[in-house]
């Protein structure tokens, strides 16, 4: 029996339902194994925005600060394209706030979503098993930007220090290390100085993990391979711009972008939880989001910050058992299954656990 402080942010679009499909799951881990999890939910982007003028309140990062974990839905919408301030900046905002430098993509290909993979069965037959190792608080998303005061020009600078790159990279080892012992590193260098100090980084680090094969490959190969054959990866460690590109490609040959979660870390336990797709505005409110991505992040959060291995697996394995009995979201449908709502497919893995 443990107890847990949870700092919800619900956020924009279908953010609030899957955060409360989410929550449905956790109440039922907590009953089952008697923890006590308590939630604070906070605003971050475009809803607070509306509330606050801004889209991270002070309050916002003190609560953050203050929990065991975050657990986040998605943030922005096109109600916000014109804000001065968008709502994503929030995002950005908050990994830098809680120095949340290494974000975890895992993407793996369930057997019952094969069909909702958009590659042919001939290159999914060795499977999809791939975890993506993204930077997350460094690179162009946070370098100097520019626009010439006559609008002619912009500008946004890549930028990377030797510490950085070396925090992510052992974080990519470490991970390797607990799986098939593979590292490939995605950069540049053909073109990039960034890119080479990123490369020469991670041959130097590699050292420290003669155990570890670390490979390297250019970016635009790294797409091409996912696509033809994604079962020679193991973990793929890269900047914060490939890295987001790469896990959205990774998570679509999974079959669905609302299958996949992520945990960002920095130096302490204290981790923000999120799914790896956007809020979805044009489907925010009709109970028809896939909640799994955000049910397998809340799985994440127990396991990577709470230690708490057995209650991750008992969601993990409450969700094998749902799409096994033929549920199945608007987004992962096909032929036979049946369609269940965003609330409908909480309680059902809620009630498999
Ligand atoms: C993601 C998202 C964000 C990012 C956006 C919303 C700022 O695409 O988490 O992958 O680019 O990091
Ligand atoms: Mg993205």
């Amino acid at each position: 029996m443990a107890e847990f402080n949870i700092a919800l942010i619900p956020g924009d679009g279908i953010g609030p339902e899957i955060v409360g499909g989410a929550v449905t799951v956790l109440d039922a881990v907590s009953k089952k194994y008697g923890h006590k999890f308590n939630y604070t939910e906070v605003y971050m982007g475009g809803c607070a925005i509306d509330k606050y003028g801004e889209p991270l309140p002070q309050e916002t990062v003190d609560i953050c600060k203050k929990s065991d974990s975050v657990l986040l839905g998605a943030v922005g919408g096109p109600k916000w394209d014109n804000a001065p301030v968008r709502p994503e900046k929030g995002l950005l905002g908050i990994r830098k706030a809680l120095e949340l430098y290494s974000n975890l993509r895992p993407s793996i290909l369930k057997p019952q979503l094969k069909d909702a993979s958009p590659l042919k069965d001939e290159k999914l037959k060795n499977g999809l098993n791939v975890m993506v190792v993204r930077e997350l608080t460094g690179g162009i998303y946070f370098g100097e930007r520019k626009t010439a005061s006559d609008g002619s020009w912009a500008s946004d600078e890549e930028k990377y220090s030797v510490e950085e790159v070396k925090r992510i990279g052992k974080i990519a080892f470490e991970t390797a290390m607990l799986r098939d012992k593979r590292v490939v590193s995605v950069d540049k260098a053909n073109v990039l100085d960034s890119s080479k100090l990123w490369r020469k980084t991670m041959i130097e680090l590699s050292k420290d993990y003669p155990e570890v094969e670390l490979t390297h490959m250019y970016v635009d190969n790294a797409a091409m391979q996912l696509a033809i054959n994604p079962a020679q990866f193991d973990v793929i460690v890269t900047s914060n711009i490939f890295g987001d590109i790469l896990s959205d490609l990774s998570s679509a040959i999974a079959g669905s972008i609302g299958m996949l979660p992520s945990a960002s870390l920095g130096a302490t336990k204290c981790g923000m939880y999120e799914p790896i797709h956007g809020s979805a505005p044009d489907i925010a409110g009709m109970d028809i989001a896939n909640p799994i991505a955000t049910i397998v992040s809340a799985a994440m959060m127990l396991e990577m910050s709470f230690g708490l291995v057995e209650e991750a697996k008992a969601i993990n394995s409450a969700v094998d058992k749902v799409l096994d009995m033929n549920y199945r979201t608007t987004d992962i449908m096909s032929d036979g299954m049946t369609k269940v709502g965003c609330a409908e497919m909480a309680r059902l893995i809620a009630e498999n656990i």
